[in-house]
């Protein structure tokens, strides 16, 4: 699964933030054709997306196009306007229930056979970001073509009736639904946009607390924000050192014939090796484990 730390969107209909994307070396690049685009410009950007998909090197940055929701209507001219160029992952906002999800799956299926490639190349990723959302998040999150689900904080904000604060406690419930289905279910789980983007040390706090509650990324909207959110959601070098000294002195352990020993006054048992594995894969999907740190 490609790793996605920072999942950067801007407006589809807007060709000088998209040719800036891709000098970012940001994980994941979201061309939007949904709420950053005006109505009166949904084909501009349905035009502009595929011309990219067509025209761009985007180097190591999977391209992900967003269409409107399943149901708004706009839905079926997004998603053909840019299959024929073999986006890396279709993003469907608004996500309610897993039909939405099959009703996208069929047709990138026929374009993968029609295309001649792989089926199941092409990734599907949801946005849950209402009330109805979360409460069918386990069937949602079961779907086979399914990569990730974010957790779109504004929208569910609006969507409940939640005033948004600064420490986001009013959003709690829901992003620890979403990590825990993400879980269940061996997907990425990616967090709210800090929408108040100058603001980087905030940023960079919600970050470290959002990958402390389980999620693997974050969705941003500024270029400032590519850094911070790929350095929160990356296990730095004490934390990779701790985790394969876990790693090590378990097996040792379970030779000896225990279960449960202490390492640094701290008690080492099986659910803190998981937890260390976990640390081991991630820095492993960010690029950092073959360094031997
Ligand atoms: N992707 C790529 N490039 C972006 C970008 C983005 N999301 N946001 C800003 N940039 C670029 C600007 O074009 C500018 O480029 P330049 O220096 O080459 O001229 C540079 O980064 C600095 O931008 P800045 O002037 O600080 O921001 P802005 O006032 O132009 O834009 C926003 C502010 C919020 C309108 C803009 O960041 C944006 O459109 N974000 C995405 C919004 C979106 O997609 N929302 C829907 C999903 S939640
Ligand atoms: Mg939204």
């Amino acid at each position: 699964m490609h790793s996605r730390r920072a999942l950067l969107y801007m407006p589809g209909d807007d060709w000088k933030k998209i040719t800036k994307s891709i000098t970012l070396g940001v994980d994941s690049i979201c061309m939007d054709m949904e709420d950053g685009v005006a109505i009166t410009h949904k084909s501009e950007a349905r035009a502009a997306i595929a011309k990219a998909l067509r025209e761009l090197d985007f180097g190591k940055s999977e391209k992900l196009a967003r269409i409107n929701p399943v149901g708004s209507g706009f839905e079926k001219e997004d998603i053909e306007a840019v299959l024929p160029f073999h986006p890396d992952g279709i993003v469907i906002p608004k996500l309610e229930e897993p039909k939405q999800i099959q009703w996208a799956s069929e047709i990138i299926e026929a374009a993968e056979l029609r295309y001649g490639w792989p089926v199941h190349s092409i990734r599907i990723l949801v946005i849950v970001e209402t009330a109805k959302g979360i409460l069918n998040l386990k069937e949602i999150a079961s779907h086979p073509r399914l990569d990730a689900i974010i957790f779109g904080g504004e929208d569910y904000a609006a969507s409940v009736g939640a005033t948004r604060t600064k420490d986001a406690v009013e959003l709690l419930y829901a992003r620890e639904a979403v990590i825990a289905a993400c879980a269940a279910f061996g997907l990425q789980a990616i967090d709210i946009v800090a929408i108040d983007f100058k603001d980087l040390e905030a940023l960079r706090k919600e970050s470290e607390f959002g990958a402390q509650l389980g999620f693997t990324g974050k969705q941003i909207i500024h270029p400032a924000q590519v850094e911070p959110v790929q350095a929160a959601f990356t296990p730095s070098d004490e934390a990779i050192a701790h985790a394969k000294r876990i790693v090590e002195t378990f097996e040792a352990s379970q030779k000896e014939g225990k279960g449960a020993y202490a390492l640094d006054g701290r008690m080492i048992d099986m659910p803190l090796l998981k937890n260390a594995q976990k640390v081991l894969e991630r820095a492993k999907a960010a690029g950092k484990a073959e360094r031997g740190l």
